[in-house]
């Protein structure tokens, strides 16, 4: 698995905002949005794309297309739907699926409550979407429905990371073509299994739950 932790001052600015207890839903929400088009730009280095030839005002040229099939961009609901169209206005062509996924607070262990996905991914370069990698339940589960669809090309964007998250997802994707782009990597998980500085519950805190 390839990590690529972002380091730029507008992210870590952002990031700094968006763990303040005191950012409103709306603030949290725009935040959100400007940080997966920041982190979308490392995540897309190798989307795919195809010679085509334009015409330009002045003269004939070439450039690229993203190829078909379309990159899938799959956010993990509730909290990674917060960050989907900051991540479509990036990839407009892109086609969505989804996984509605909830970790049980007291086992930390995820369960997979919607799924929406296309039958066959094996041709398909995967994008998704999740703000928070604690414990790497919720986001193993994640790319094993894609792996178990065919899919052989997927890449995850988190907001923050754990250590023992990111650990975790590299064991279980191991031997797999994974790349994990993050906004930081945090300190640890406290004994709830939350992200320590991190933001508390992204889900709640996006959709005003708290
Ligand atoms: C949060 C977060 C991840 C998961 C991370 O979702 O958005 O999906 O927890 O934890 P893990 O790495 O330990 O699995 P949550 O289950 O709280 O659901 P929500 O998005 O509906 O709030
Ligand atoms: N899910 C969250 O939303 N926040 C955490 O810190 C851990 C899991």
């Amino acid at each position: 698995m390839r990590v690529h932790v972002a380091d730029h001052p507008l992210i870590t600015h952002k990031l700094t905002v968006l763990r303040d207890r005191t950012t409103t839903s709306p603030v949290f929400r725009s935040l959100t949005e400007e940080l997966v088009t920041l982190l979308a730009y490392e995540a897309t280095r190798n989307v795919r794309v195809d010679p085509v030839t334009i015409e330009t005002p002045v003269t004939t040229t070439t450039g690229v297309t993203i190829s078909q099939p379309r990159p899938l961009v799959v956010p993990i609901l509730r909290a990674g739907l917060g960050m989907l169209e900051g991540m479509t206005t990036m990839l407009p062509t892109a086609e969505v699926g989804f996984l509605g996924m909830a970790r049980n607070e007291e086992t930390l262990e995820p369960t997979t409550y919607a799924e929406r996905l296309p039958d066959d991914l094996s041709d398909r370069q995967c994008f998704v979407i999740d703000p928070m990698l604690a414990t790497g339940g919720s986001l193993s589960a994640a790319v094993h429905f894609l792996f178990d669809r065919g899919a052989v090309d997927v890449t995850a964007i988190c907001l923050l990371g754990a250590p023992e998250g990111v650990a975790a997802l590299e064991k279980s994707t191991q031997g797999r073509d994974v790349n994990l782009v993050l906004g930081a990597l945090d300190e640890r998980l406290d004994e709830n299994g939350y992200i320590v500085p991190g933001l508390g519950d992204a889900g709640d805190r996006l959709y005003g739950t708290v």
